[in-house]
């Protein structure tokens, strides 16, 4: 991943932001170690986004798709209230038992359910009156409409989308392969919807905050 923002003034933001957990430290240091692609993980800054999100909107029922070791849905675990409740889905079985494994070591671990499988097989299969008021999308680019449009019937009125790597280290803006055209696919297809409103953050690798109208 191509950083957008330049590494010392994303260290700088990240100095003056509100400082997580140390398991999730742990976490971090533990999927750099033993992980492939661990760059995946959205990180520190990217993590007191969504918690600050996730409190500013008070939102008590949340779906993550693409957990991996888990650094996201503890982050924004942290910041549900304690009646609150996080179902994650993720694909790769060796992946679900590393985030487990973390998420019960935290007090805010028993907020997350994981379901493991693809997404997309998981989301159909949660009971139909299952509603949602935050999703994080964060798994493979080439289904980001697909989850979208899975997703948004089950989110409330005024609910929040935010989609991650939607700037794919710049590639959208001259797309070549098939994962570049997709996250170029999802973006218009968002900015042409009239049931949301969008903003698209330069934040990493690119955050877009979408709220069902
Ligand atoms: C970018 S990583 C998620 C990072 C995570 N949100 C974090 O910040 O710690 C994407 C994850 O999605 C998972 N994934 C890919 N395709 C999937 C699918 N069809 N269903 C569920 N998970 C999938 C991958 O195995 C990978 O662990």
């Amino acid at each position: 991943m191509k950083a957008i923002i330049p590494k010392n003034i994303e260290e700088y933001c990240l100095h003056h932001s509100s400082a997580r957990d140390k398991l999730l430290h742990e976490l971090e240091r533990y999927t750099n170690k033993h992980c492939d692609y661990p760059q995946m993980l959205i990180g520190p800054f990217e993590g007191a986004l969504l918690a600050m999100l996730v409190r500013l909107t008070g939102a008590r029922r949340i779906l993550e798709i693409g957990c991996f070791t888990g650094y996201s849905a503890l982050c924004m675990a942290e910041a549900l209230p304690k009646s609150g409740r996080l179902t994650t889905c993720e694909i790769d079985p060796k992946r679900a038992t590393i985030a487990r494994s973390f998420f019960k070591r935290n007090r805010h671990g028993r907020k997350i359910n994981l379901l493991l499988g693809p997404a997309l097989e998981s989301i159909t299969q949660l009971p139909r009156a299952t509603k949602f008021d935050f999703v994080f999308i964060d798994a493979d680019k080439e289904n980001y409409v697909n989850y979208y449009e899975a997703v948004l019937p089950r989110l409330r009125p005024g609910g929040l989308i935010v989609a991650d790597n939607v700037l794919w280290s710049g590639h959208v803006l001259a797309p070549k392969n098939k994962t570049d055209r997709a996250v170029v696919k999802f973006n218009k297809h968002v900015h042409l919807d009239p049931r949301v409103e969008c903003v698209m953050l330069p934040v990493r690798d690119g955050v877009s905050l979408i709220r069902k109208r």
